[in-house]
């Protein structure tokens, strides 16, 4: 069976800044070396191997790459800005364009300069301002952007730093959660508000991790986890940025009653229908919707194939039921660190050897580039 995608579909991969870059100097680097933590140090040495990764990107049939800025390189210290890094992003935006793949550029994956976390982060409502000054810089220096996301994920970020107290600065509160929270939205929309001063016909939204929740307790919890943010910046979007994970079935008071049938190396359930329910809920806010995340942890490339066309085929019939998804970016393009669990993870279509930083394609990521060539996706018989 084949299931063909709209015309002019995006097809890509997305990465992160701290996740591949290597070298940078930021709130997580220092966390991870006062902690016991896993030492990003220099990851994939993306920063300077990014021409070669977006060789990889064209060979496999991409037209389209989403990345983050590091706030950190262009602002190393309070109003002071590092032309030259600024320049290293045009760069890469300009090696992007060359090989005719549109760039979405990420504004905030997660990392902070040094001196925003010394004075709170974003539980301090300056951060909004800074982070607004920062998006105001680049917008106005980096030349030929027409997709911006603000901010990736804002409530996982803040669900482990500020209420589970996993991840830098390791916080257990609710008060603060919520401080956070509201912070990142009202920064949000001041920078979509700050964009679209200079650029009109920018398209601006965020990424947005939503679970599929299923069970007698999915309305309120869909509510509070899916629909609060989006709701808070319903008029400051012009896409939604969808990340998709997780499903999350309940079952009396407990959460992740799963039945884990088939599983990622880091134990996430492999769950492609609810990708078509996440879609199907996610039509009320009538904005187009591009997949800016979606992966598995994968290190033997037994489930990768399986599990793109399986989620695709998934998107497909929301499609087919007037859901407007306009894109796929695939987590990720290279195996990169991830976070708290350091480079055991293996997400790449490409995989990392971090001895040699030599780049191997996996066999899947051949099957993906057949789909996003031939804009469709061919599934059984
Ligand atoms: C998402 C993050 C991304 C990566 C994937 C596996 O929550 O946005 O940086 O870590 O998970």
């Amino acid at each position: 069976m084949q299931y063909k995608l709209p015309k002019d579909f995006l097809w890509g991969a997305a990465t992160s800044a701290h996740q591949v870059e290597g070298g940078n100097y930021n709130d997580w680097t220092e966390w991870e070396k006062e902690t016991n933590h896993p030492i990003s140090g220099r990851a994939c040495d993306h920063y300077n191997r990014f021409r070669e990764d977006f060789d990889i990107a064209k060979s496999l049939g991409h037209n389209a790459h989403r990345f983050s800025i590091e706030w950190s390189r262009i602002e190393p210290e309070e109003g002071k800005w590092d032309e030259k890094e600024i320049q290293h992003y045009q760069e890469v935006i300009n090696t992007l364009r060359e090989r005719e793949i549109e760039p979405f550029v990420t504004l905030w994956h997660w990392t902070l300069p040094i001196w925003v976390a010394k004075q709170g982060g974003w539980e301090n409502p300056k951060t909004i301002e800074y982070f607004s000054r920062y998006v105001d810089k680049i917008v106005r220096s980096l030349k030929s952007v027409a997709y911006w996301i603000t901010l990736n994920e804002p409530e996982i970020y803040t669900m482990n730093s500020y209420l589970r107290g996993k991840w830098p600065p390791q916080k257990h509160s609710l008060l603060r959660y919520i401080v956070v929270i509201i912070n990142l939205v009202k920064a949000h929309n001041a920078a979509y508000k700050t964009i679209h001063n200079m650029s009109v016909n920018a398209q601006i939204g965020i990424a947005k991790n939503n679970s599929y929740f299923d069970g007698w307790a999915a309305t309120i919890l869909n509510y509070l986890w899916s629909d609060w943010f989006l709701n808070k910046i319903k008029n400051h979007q012009d896409f939604i940025g969808l990340n998709y994970y997780f499903h999350n079935r309940i079952k009396g008071f407990k959460l992740n009653q799963n039945e884990n049938k088939e599983a990622s190396d880091m134990g996430w359930e492999i769950y492609p229908e609810g990708i078509y329910h996440v879609l199907k809920d996610l039509k009320k806010y009538n904005k187009p919707i591009y997949i800016t995340e979606n992966g598995v942890a994968d290190a033997k490339d037994i489930h990768r194939e399986k599990f793109i066309k399986e989620h695709l085929r998934w998107t497909h019939k929301a499609i087919s039921e007037g859901v407007d998804v306009r894109g796929y970016f695939y987590w990720s393009l290279l195996d990169n660190f991830e976070w708290n669990s350091g480079f055991t993870p293996r997400f790449g279509l490409a995989e990392m050897d971090y001895k040699t930083l030599e780049r191997k394609i996996r066999k899947s990521a051949w099957e993906y580039a057949k789909i996003a060539r031939g804009n469709a996706v061919e599934i059984g018989p």
